[in-house]
């Protein structure tokens, strides 16, 4: 493949800036293959949630009831892993995976509390993971929560148990259900990540009316789902002190080279994947190349960020005054 495609993602050098995002399409050894086969520039493994981590801890109580945060010895880690719970298929995946392809794969914890479970982050590094994603997956409808202010310190305090117990590049995966989107993401960033996956796709229910039961909907997404990410990379774009990703609704090429114009340094897919296989991904190349070939860039350094809101003429496109604008004369 050209390397008019490399780029750089959490410190680590990818052939391509279309990462495979967790998912189901990244959960067995085969399907990482296929996806490296199809050139893709890095995997990013089904998540573990941290309830899983914590269910296999319960286990054994001697663990659980001691007080302050959890620091196994190796030798208690082999008694309370078994070969066939699923920490250790994880571990065995992660292994597996980092021997077996020459792109960097990168381990996915869903969590929600910095808990116990944080050792393991150390157990997936040992592994030989390149990078660990956290997808920090907090409820804004948590009635409980006693401000957004705790609410947000969660997201600090996982971070920071984390990145006391690894040394590989950790990114953040995250919704953007803050009071203050711009001022959390740009706080998070200078905590000490490497990067940040804008943003976490939700699921949404939906009603079936003849059994009255409630159903996912829209669990994958369109190309038109590409609008809110796109809008945010532009906004963080050169405001934050990490590298960021986009995440949702990149189907095609032309996402990709939209997301690299708002300042991406990486997108991730997962429902291009589900829909068409990683098939998909060598027609996307080849429409990069070939804009990138028309606009006279050979490297993706030359556009990234060109349309970000710091970068262009007129930054009140991403302001209120634009809605009004466009509300106004839309017919
Ligand atoms: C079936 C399915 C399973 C997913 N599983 C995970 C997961 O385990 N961990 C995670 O961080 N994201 C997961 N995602 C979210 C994707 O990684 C991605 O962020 C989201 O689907 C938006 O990207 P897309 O528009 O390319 O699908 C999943 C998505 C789908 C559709």
């Amino acid at each position: 493949m050209s390397n008019l495609l490399q780029t750089k993602w959490l410190g680590l050098d990818l052939r391509s800036p279309v990462v495979a995002a967790s998912s189901g399409m990244t959960d067995h050894l085969d399907k990482l293959r296929q996806l490296e086969d199809s050139g893709v520039g890095a995997v990013v493994l089904k998540s573990l949630f941290e309830e899983e981590i914590l269910a296999e801890m319960q286990q054994d109580q001697s663990i659980m009831q001691r007080p302050g945060p959890f620091f196994p010895e190796v030798s208690e880690m082999d008694d309370f892993l078994n070969n066939e719970d699923g920490l250790s298929t994880y571990l065995d995946l992660v292994r597996s995976a980092a021997t077996a392809l020459e792109i960097p794969v990168i381990a996915s914890i869903n969590c929600v509390s910095s808990q116990k479970w944080t050792h393991f982050a150390r157990m997936i590094q040992d592994a030989g993971a390149a990078a660990i994603e956290l997808n920090i997956f907090l409820m804004p409808s948590d009635f409980d929560a006693s401000s957004g202010e705790s609410f947000e310190a969660t997201y600090f305090e996982i971070i920071r148990e984390v990145l006391a117990r690894v040394t590989i590049p950790v990114s953040i995966k995250l919704g953007y259900h803050f009071t203050l989107l711009g001022q959390t993401l740009q706080k998070i960033s200078e905590s000490g990540v490497a990067g940040m996956v804008l943003f976490n796709r939700f699921f949404y229910p939906d009603y079936d009316l003849d059994t009255l039961q409630i159903v996912p909907t829209n669990v994958l997404s369109t190309p038109e789902d590409l609008a809110i990410s796109l809008k945010w990379i532009a906004i963080m774009a050169g405001r934050v002190s990490c590298n960021l990703a986009a995440s949702t609704g990149v189907h095609d090429g032309d996402g990709v080279i939209k997301q690299i114009l708002a300042g991406a340094q990486v997108v991730q897919i997962a429902s291009i994947l589900y829909r068409q296989g990683p098939g998909a991904i060598p027609g996307m190349h080849q429409r990069i190349c070939e804009w990138m070939e028309s606009m006279g860039h050979d490297n993706l350094d030359a556009f990234r960020g060109t349309l970000s809101q710091l970068q262009i003429k007129n930054p009140a496109a991403y302001d209120r005054v634009q809605f009004l604008k466009n509300y106004r004369s839309f017919r």
